[in-house]
Formats: C-alpha cells, structure tokens, sequence
C-alpha cells in the first residue's frame, strides 16, 4: 500500500524514481510525487494520476538531480488529489518526506502543531510526520535531523515506511520503518531506497531490509549508520542477496501482466513442486518446515489465517489437510481473527498464506499466534517479506513476481503448495495409503500439462466473455472444494470488470441468491466430475427453471450437464482435491477478457492495491 523510492548517489535521480514508481504502482496508483534536492533547494512535483500523469506533468519541469524521493499513492487519509499526493513538505520548505504506512494518532498530533501555529496543506496523516520532525529539529535545538526523525517517530503509533530530504543536509537521506516494507540498495557508489526489490534489481543486488523502528542515515561520505528507535547503534548492517530477475518484471511480450501471469501458472505450479516431490522415494519433502515437521504432526488443530485471494486458497487448504491429514481446519479472515480475543493453543499450528508477505493483517494474525504459544507456518510468494522474516518456519509458492493486482498465479502456487504440505503430513502420520498417495502426485504432476491445454481455450472463453460484458450481476456456484473457486471467480470478476459478483456453495443459493436469478443473471457454475456431481446437476436444474445462463466449466466428455448450458468450458479430469488447480483457470481468462471488453484498467482496477500493508 503506497510505494516509496529514493536515490542518493551520481546518477540523474529521477529517471530511477520514476522508472521505480512504475514497479511500484501495484502498491497504488491514484497519485503521485516525486522531491528532488536541487541547488536552490528542494523541488516538488506531485499530483493526481498514475505515474504516467506525473511524468507528463513533470516533462518541462528541471528535473536535473542526483538526490531525490518519489512515491506513489494508495488513499487512506484524505481523497486522491493534487495536495494529499506526497511528498509533504515542512512549512519552511526545507524537509519532504514520503511516507508508507497510517498514523493513527495523527488527529492528536495534529491538533497539538495546530496549538503552535503549524498549517496544514492536506488532510493526510503523513503531513503531521513532517510538520512534527520539523517542530522537534527546531525547538528542541537536536542538531541531528536523524535524531529528530527518531525522536518524532517516537510519538507515532501505527505504521511507517518513510524517506526524508533535507535542504540542510544535501548529503544526507533518512529513512526508517516500522510495519511497513523498506530496503536499501548499496551501490558502488550510491543507495537505493525502495518498498521491494523491484525498482532496485537492475543497479543493485546488494540489499539491507531495514527492520522495525530502525532509522538508517544514508550518506555518500559515511558508513551506512542504523540505530534503533532507542537509540541504539547497530553494529553492522547485514546486506543480503536480492533475489529477484528483471526479465521476471517485464510484460514478456504479453498486453498485461494479469495475463502474462494467467499463462504463467504451467511453470508457477512446476517451480512450486520442483525438488520437494521424489516419487522414487514416496515423500514430499518441503525444506522450509523440516524443523518444524514434528509440530506440525502432533498439532491439535491448524489455523489458516489469510486475505483476498490467499483466503480463498485457505479454504481449498481447510478440504485438503481435513481429507488427507485429518486434523480439525479453521480457516479465518485474518483481518477478523485478531480482533475477536481467539482461543490459540501451544499445540494449534497457525497457517499464514500471503502471495506479498506484508498484508498487516496477515502480520498481526502471526504475531498473536506466536504471543500465545502457536508454531506459526508462512506460504508466501515474496523472499524476503515480513512475513517470512516472522514465521517460525515457512515454505516459499516460488510463484516468481505477480504484479497484476489480481492474484492468478500465486493463488494455483499457493493451493499447490498446500497440497504439498497436505501430502507430506498424511504419509507421515500413516493417514494415507501408498497408492492414493501416487495416485495424487501423479495427478500433481500432470496440472502444468492440463492447465497448457485450458490455456488453448483462451479464444473460446474470449467469446463467452462478450455474453457477460453487458451483465450487472452475475452468481458463481461450486460445491465442495469447488466452493471456494466460486469464491474466487467471483472475487476475480469483481476485482477487475465491476461486474457485481456472488460466489456461493451451490445448494445454499435457494436459501437467498436464487431470488436474483431471471434471465439477465449469468450463473457460474463448476460442475466437474466430484462426489456431489449429481447434486450441482439438480441446482442447475432450479436455476434453469428461474431462466438465468448456465455458463459450466465440466470434466472433458461431460454430456449432462454440457446439455443443459448456455455456454460450457471442458477441462480435463483430475482428481477431485485437485480440481482448484485447473478449474480457476478459465474463471481467470473470463473475468480478464470480461474486463478488456468493458475497457477497464485490468492491472491497476479502480481503488485497489496488490500489497495491502495497512489495516
Ligand atoms: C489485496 C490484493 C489481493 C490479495 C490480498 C491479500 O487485496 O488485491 O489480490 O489477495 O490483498 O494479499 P496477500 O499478499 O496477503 O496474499
């Protein structure tokens, strides 16, 4: 939520500023600003828009600097426009500062500056920030900015990623986090400072994560100084290995990045499986959890605790571990779980999926668990994250970047993932026999290949997406661990085209959503060869009967239900707690294509952001 970049170094700034925004815009994109340390002081250039908007209105700016900070917005305090857009500036003009994160006391502070006279431009949380550096750098006569920074962020409560310029000190950016993702590059002879590795990876692989309530002095003269918020140096920064490729951050020749990811999952799936299946040896074998393994076996209970999308594969999670593993799955909305006093044992196994490992949410949800005693397992797609600096033990999807603000790939990575763990617990606890076993993993192996031949279907789903793109509504039915795939075809749908959407258990729509159905309802309904096969035909049948679409997605050579569809997607047959893998495929294509017809933004959708690191 929100990107920030910096540069301090000899390069011209502000190509790499806006060049890293760009990276950065699936963080946010409804303003954005860039400060640049000049030679009369600092100039600033912000406004509403994306990034593009701020390159057009900055195109017969000077931008000439080797020093500046940008950021790119995701609305919290205060509506999208021109003056709530960061950076901020101090009243005298002689600090900016970018900001990642929520104050939450900020009305207190506010008000407190107000008393002394200080004006405000926005109606941002982060303009206090400065304001209140400004205040304690001034009349508490610290002659260190960093020790004011530090000083000010001790009356701060809630979260921050921020960056700040001084026109006193040209030499001198300070940055600091708590809550919110922050890492600085090391260049030959310059810093990076990003919220990820994105805008950094084509300078630098050498990077520092900045850790909570830390506050770094980067200066081309001195040795990266860090002190914690109590003042306490650190002795050494411990620079790590980005891992992340530039090749993995363009569009590959694709129109969007939701697409490009679509088509990525064959691959996504085999990397999330690659070296943690032997079939010769009969184990699944995930590196990240051995430590953690017997914890794991004698847990009571799991917890999965997760947002959006990752929720959603949460649930196919609670069908896989309750059918293999056979121990109790709650499955929370992360967001929920927090705040409702939980009962958490020692002996629960908490679960936390996230494709970016900063959802705060999911953060907090981890932090309580570890509080209580829990052992707490990530499933996270970003190295390096938050989260996986968090969790006692974890395993990476490996899904690679997904920048596409709708989750595709790191979804199937995520339920794969799950499998994995699924598989590894029931063999050991003996909950599955050996023959199942090979049977599922034959199966696990053969998705890349079936998800290639759902792909071949692009076309057709482009023409049932002209059928909907017209619709208000439509409903997404599924029943068993087809459920949450109609959740999240739903999900998808609204995310990206605006179309109002309902995902639901199949048999639950007479007990209310089927009151919606008339003959301008598109229905949704995954009706693939399962256990309950026969029973999605009968709620096929009560949506006929009321004159809404069927649009089916079945098991290659269906007849009875492809009869009684409008419009019908095969797929090939897999087993049934695999069928998530394949089934959200083309529910992808459809929602994408859906979107492209009613010319809507698919990467960027209106008021979302992919990395939600606020509450
Ligand atoms: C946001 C994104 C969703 C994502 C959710 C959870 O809402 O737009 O696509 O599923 O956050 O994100 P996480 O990174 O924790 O999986």
């Amino acid at each position: 939520m929100c990107g920030i970049v910096a540069y301090l170094g000899h390069k011209q700034a502000y190509p790499i500023l806006i060049n890293g925004l760009k990276r950065l815009e699936y963080r946010g994109y409804d303003s954005a600003g860039v400060a640049l340390m000049q030679e009369n002081g600092i100039s600033l250039y912000k406004c509403r828009g994306k990034v593009s908007e701020l390159e057009d209105y900055c195109s017969d700016k000077n931008t000439t600097s080797t020093m500046g900070i940008a950021h790119t917005r995701w609305a919290t305090h205060g509506e999208p426009n021109d003056q709530n857009a960061h950076p901020h500036l101090s009243e005298d003009g002689k600090l900016a500062l970018i900001h990642n994160g929520i104050v939450e006391n900020y009305l207190v502070l506010k008000q407190e500056l107000i008393s002394r006279g200080y004006k405000f431009k926005s109606n941002t949380d982060t303009e206090v920030l400065v304001h209140l550096i400004q205040d304690i750098y001034k009349s508490e006569q610290v002659t260190e900015l960093a020790e004011a920074v530090r000083l000010a962020l001790l009356n701060v409560v809630g979260t921050y990623a921020i960056a700040i310029l001084s026109a006193d000190n040209p030499d001198e950016l300070i940055v600091a986090k708590k809550g919110s993702p922050l890492l600085i590059g090391i260049g030959k002879d310059d810093y990076f400072v990003a919220s990820d590795g994105a805008p950094i990876v084509e300078y630098t692989k050498r990077v520092v994560y900045l850790e909570d309530e830390e506050v770094a002095v980067l200066n081309l003269n001195k040795k990266l100084e860090i002190k914690n918020i109590n003042s306490e140096a650190k002795k050494r920064a411990y620079v790590q290995k980005l891992e992340l490729n530039l090749e993995q951050l363009e569009k590959g020749g694709f129109e969007h990045y939701m697409l490009k990811e679509i088509f990525e999952q064959p691959k996504a799936i085999s990397d999330s499986m690659r070296g943690r299946v032997n079939t010769k040896k009969d184990v699944v074998s995930l590196g990240g959890i051995i430590e953690y393994e017997e914890k794991m076996l004698n847990a009571k209970r799991f917890i999965i605790a997760a947002c959006g999308t990752s929720w959603h594969a949460g649930l196919c999670g609670e069908y896989l571990f309750e059918n293999l593993v056979r121990v109790p799955v709650e499955v929370e909305y992360a967001s929920e779980f927090r705040y409702r006093n939980p009962i958490i044992n020692e002996d629960d196994v908490l679960i936390a999926i996230s494709q970016s490992g900063e959802t705060a949410d999911t953060i907090a949800a981890v932090e309580l668990a570890k509080s209580k005693g829990a052992t707490v397992i990530g499933i996270c797609n970003v190295v390096g994250s938050t989260l996986s600096r968090l969790t006692h033990a974890g395993s990476y999807t490996h899904a690679g970047p997904e920048i596409g603000v709708a989750s595709t790939k790191a979804f199937t990575a995520q339920v794969t993932v799950l499998a994995l763990m699924a598989l590894c617990l029931a063999r050991k606890k003996g909950k599955l026999s050996l023959s199942k076993y090979h049977q599922i993993i034959n199966d696990l192996e053969n998705i890349p290949e079936k998800i290639t031949e759902i792909l071949k279907l692009n076309d057709s789903i482009k023409e049932i997406a002209k059928y909907c793109a017209d619709k208000r509504n439509a409903i997404y039915l599924g029943r068993g661990i087809n459920y949450p795939v109609a959740l999240e075809g739903a999900l998808k749908l609204k995310e990206i085209s605006y179309i109002h959407a309902e995902g639901y258990p199949a048999a639950e729509m007479k007990h209310g959503p089927i009151a919606l159905v008339d003959e301008e309802m598109p229905v949704i309904v995954i009706a693939t060869e399962q256990e309950t096969y026969e029973k999605v035909v009968s709620n096929i049948q009560e949506v006929i009967a009321r004159k809404g679409k069927i649009i089916s997605i079945v098991s290659e050579g269906d007849t009875q239900v492809k009869k009684m569809s409008d419009f019908c997607i095969e797929i090939p047959r897999t087993e049934e707690l695999l069928t998530p893998l394949v089934a959200s495929v083309p529910l992808q294509l459809l929602a994408y294509h859906v979107a492209l017809l009613r010319g809507c933004d698919v990467d960027k959708p209106r008021n979302l952001a992919k990395s939600v690191s606020v509450e």
